[in-house]
């Protein structure tokens, strides 16, 4: 008897698990998931490696702090830990300012930002980067704010010249905030916050800059302060290396002054009403306990490696899949999404795939066959791309391990590459080794 079962129950019905035959549904639905032909055990051995751009692996370290009874949020211990959440991701923000804690998915944090500084009718400059400017534009719009969408390719990061010039065109100051993502998760691109800030200081013009961090907090550089970013938004699910289900917003001084203007009706998010010693009123309800114990560990890895390292890993893991996408496309077939080099995002890659290819069976060929989950095209990218998320917990081998089953993944589906991409990223990842002895200390 043919043993052919995948992952999920459907792909084992599709592919014909414990039956001999395969029925003409059957054959279609195993023919368009890729896995028609092949002859898999219905037993998983390893680990599947994760690299969606979020989630993204949780440490065990991490679980086991989880992995503990409820307690009574409102007693003494608890309220402490808590209470040093609040304060341990000011470091983390680099902010000085309040952070707010939502039991909630990055879109809680996002309209907790917009809730809380904004009125309906006001007006927001959007600058496009990708799928989750329009996705926080959108948003924006449901709470009758009027979004000014600066148009982007998605191959790019956000014109700083254009911020400017629609901001020197609004002399009634009607644009109260300029709200940009830093990392767009979708095309793998990284836009210069600094640039952005200078934008809206040339203009001489009041906006806040509201900034979405998601996918960047805890893999590059972010200095809230230094940059004067009015509000940070980030999630628990991405650098952080936590399980979804908490959200931030990193708030300073002239964005909590924009909120005692602002006239959205908002309760689960309003900051005045988290702005207390009161555990309760805090999380505006019971505290999500077990998520607020692996904050409490996830700080704790992060200031323990130290934020530069953390940077440093982030960068050079990135480094060797750039290496590979680099020579997987040296002669014209996948190709970085992302045109700018120093635009390329530490957290994620996009990686576009030739015409007349799928980059959707890409990528579930590599779950199915190679064990390796990757992020598919989002909105004008879907079917044309797939993404290597590269953010969290992770070394070396997990990074070589991802990019063999890729290029395995991209051999078996026909799609046009340089074969020796994984080769690259080791030569990269070896010649940037730090030495095994510690050098010698000079004094
Ligand atoms: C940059 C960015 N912003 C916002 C979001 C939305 O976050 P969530 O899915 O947690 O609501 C995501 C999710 O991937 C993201 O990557």
């Amino acid at each position: 008897m043919k043993r052919v079962i995948g992952m999920s129950s459907a792909r084992r019905w599709a592919a014909g698990a414990r039956t001999p035959a395969l029925s003409g549904t059957r054959r279609r639905l195993a023919a368009k998931i890729g896995i028609g032909e092949i002859v898999m055990s219905h037993v998983t051995r390893g680990r599947e490696f994760l690299h969606t751009p979020g989630p993204t692996n949780i440490p065990d370290r991490l679980l086991r702090a989880m992995h503990r009874p409820a307690v009574d949020f409102s007693g003494p211990v608890f309220t402490a830990l808590a209470r040093s959440c609040f304060e341990d991701l000011k470091p983390i923000f680099r902010c000085a300012g309040p952070v707010f804690i939502y039991a909630a998915s990055g879109h809680g944090a996002w309209e907790a930002a917009l809730a809380n500084t904004l009125s309906p009718g006001d007006r927001v400059i959007v600058p496009e980067t990708g799928n989750f400017s329009a996705s926080w534009s959108r948003m924006a719009e449901a709470l009758g704010i009027v979004v000014d969408y600066l148009p982007g390719d998605w191959r790019h990061g956000i014109d700083p010249a254009m911020v400017e010039a629609r901001l020197a065109e609004d002399g009634a100051r009607t644009v109260k905030a300029v709200l940009m993502v830093h990392t767009d998760t979708a095309t793998g691109v990284t836009s210069d916050v600094p640039a952005v800030r200078r934008a809206i200081d040339n203009a001489r013009h009041p906006a806040l800059l509201m900034v979405d961090t998601i996918a960047s907090l805890g893999t590059v550089d972010f200095r809230m302060d230094d940059w004067r970013v009015d509000v940070a938004v980030g999630a628990s699910q991405k650098g952080l290396m936590l399980p979804p289900g908490l959200s931030f917003t990193a708030v300073g001084e002239k964005a909590i002054a924009a909120g005692r203007e602002s006239t959205m009706p908002r309760n689960y998010w309003d900051w005045r009403e988290r702005l207390t010693e009161a555990q309760y009123i805090r999380f505006c309800g019971t505290a999500p306990e077990h998520l607020i114990y692996g904050l409490r560990e996830a700080i704790d890895m992060v200031m323990e490696e130290g934020l530069e390292a953390v940077f440093a890993r982030h960068r050079r893991l990135a480094d060797a899949v750039r290496r590979a996408v680099g020579v997987w496309g040296e002669d014209g077939g996948v190709a970085f999404n992302a045109l700018q080099p120093a635009e390329r995002a530490n957290s994620v890659t996009t990686i576009l795939v030739p015409d007349g290819f799928d980059g959707e069976r890409v990528r579930t060929v590599c779950r199915e066959r190679f064990g390796v989950s990757l992020g598919g095209g989002l909105g004008r990218l879907e079917g044309r791309a797939f993404r290597i998320g590269h953010m969290g917990d992770l070394n070396e081998p997990m990074i070589l391990g991802a990019l063999a089953g890729v290029e395995a993944g991209l051999r078996v589906c026909g799609v046009p590459h340089r074969p020796g991409g994984v080769t690259a990223a080791i030569e990269l990842l070896a010649r940037t080794a730090a030495p095994l002895d510690p050098p010698p200390v000079r004094t």
